[in-house]
């Protein structure tokens, strides 16, 4: 019998892409999600790529009586928390909403899986907790100082996890600190589509191939990078779902938690994007090189080799996959799943 994975979040970006993997591996997936920033008919590309109905629940991860009788009405054996907020910017003009979002709705979850007896937990951490770092790669001893209200909710929900794990040790939690996720499925059936003007560079790169934008301002030109253009470690999405799969094959083995960071350990810069991006699509990407982004770090990637040696997990995609999975998404997808 499939055992079922309660997927907060199933919708979005990752989490859709992690129901792909999850059904490749035998499990069965099953999403909660408020659609905050999703749209309902990525469940019909699902069927279509997997060949199987995902059970949706639309709900909120801070609704607790819909949680219990969630947990009771299925006898799901772990849950993979996606579900929150994500925008940097967003989480400084409204802080409130970002904690309440991402700590509160973390919290009324591990409380209500305390309550229904499931101890496994996959929770969608970021890079983003280390703040600027000293050096690169960025082991996960490296000191934790994030800068954001975003960066902080991630942090407290590592912080309350580890807590509650040494309360309960028989918990199984894998702390999953992701760097830069970019890319789409191989089929071109499911992707990302932010809502209104792109923060990231993907997406933007993505909408000026597509005739969308007109083109690419470069966040700044004059960093201590080899091309003087911001540095970041891309992953391909699909990597991170099977990163997925292996945290949740790993939990299975003996109670424990593990903090690892889900990355390729290669930097790339902005214009080395720019340049796959070409290649990949066969369109020129205009660009201004323009001033630094506030906030930005210059550089950094990550050490991946501790998901290596626990996971058993490393990523298989490089930049120039990231980029044709990325177009083949945009191009038959302009407008999202709206088409
Ligand atoms: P996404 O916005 O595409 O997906 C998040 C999903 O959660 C959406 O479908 C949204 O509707 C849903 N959601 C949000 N709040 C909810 C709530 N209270 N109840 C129920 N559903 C809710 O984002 P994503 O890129 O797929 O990110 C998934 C997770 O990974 C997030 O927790 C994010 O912080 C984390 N993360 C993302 C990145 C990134 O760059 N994409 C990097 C590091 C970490
Ligand atoms: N960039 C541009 N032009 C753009 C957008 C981005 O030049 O229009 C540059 C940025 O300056 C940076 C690089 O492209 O050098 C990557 O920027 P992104 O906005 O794509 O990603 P960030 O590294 O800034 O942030 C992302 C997520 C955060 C998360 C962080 C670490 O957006 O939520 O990765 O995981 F915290």
């Amino acid at each position: 019998m499939s055992e079922l994975i309660l997927v907060t979040g199933g919708a979005g970006f990752i989490g859709s892409h992690t129901c792909v993997a999850l059904v490749a591996a035998g499990y069965t997936p099953v999403i909660l999600d408020n659609l905050g920033n999703s749209d309902v008919r990525v469940l019909r590309r699902l069927a279509t790529i997997t060949g199987k109905t995902i059970e949706f629940i639309e709900g909120d991860v801070r609704d607790r009586a819909l949680l219990d009788r969630l947990f009771r009405e299925h006898a799901i054996a772990a849950v993979m928390h996606f579900a929150g907020l994500k925008a940097v910017g967003d989480s400084v003009a409204d802080p409130l909403h970002y904690y309440d979002n991402n700590v509160n709705g973390t919290l009324v979850l591990a409380a209500a899986m305390r309550a229904a007896g499931v101890k496994t937990l996959i929770f969608s951490s970021s890079a983003t907790v280390y703040g600027e770092p000293e050096s690169s790669p960025i082991p996960e001893s490296a000191p934790c100082r994030p800068e954001s209200p975003y960066g902080h909710s991630k942090r407290m929900v590592e912080q309350m996890l580890a807590d509650l794990h040494v309360a309960q040790p028989d918990w199984r939690i894998a702390l999953l600190r992701y760097f830069n996720p970019v890319g789409a499925h191989q089929s071109g059936l499911i992707g990302e589509h932010p809502q209104g003007k792109p923060n990231n560079l993907m997406p933007y790169v993505c909408q000026v191939a597509v005739g969308l934008r007109d083109r690419l301002a470069v966040h700044g030109g004059d960093y201590p990078t080899p091309d003087g253009t911001g540095v970041r470690d891309y992953v391909h999405v699909m990597d991170l779902a099977e990163g997925h799969v292996a945290a949740l094959s790993h939990a299975a083995l003996a109670p424990g938690l593990v903090t690892v960071n889900l990355g390729t350990g290669q930097g790339a810069s902005v214009l080395d994007v720019v340049k796959a991006f070409e290649l990949a699509s066969g369109q020129p990407i205009a660009y201004d090189i323009g001033p630094r982004r506030a906030g930005d770090v210059p550089a950094y990637w990550g050490d991946p080799s501790l998901a290596h040696s626990t996971l058993r997990w490393k990523a298989r995609r490089g930049l120039q996959q990231m980029c044709e999975d990325s177009w083949r998404w945009q191009k038959s997808n302009p407008k999202g799943y709206g088409n």
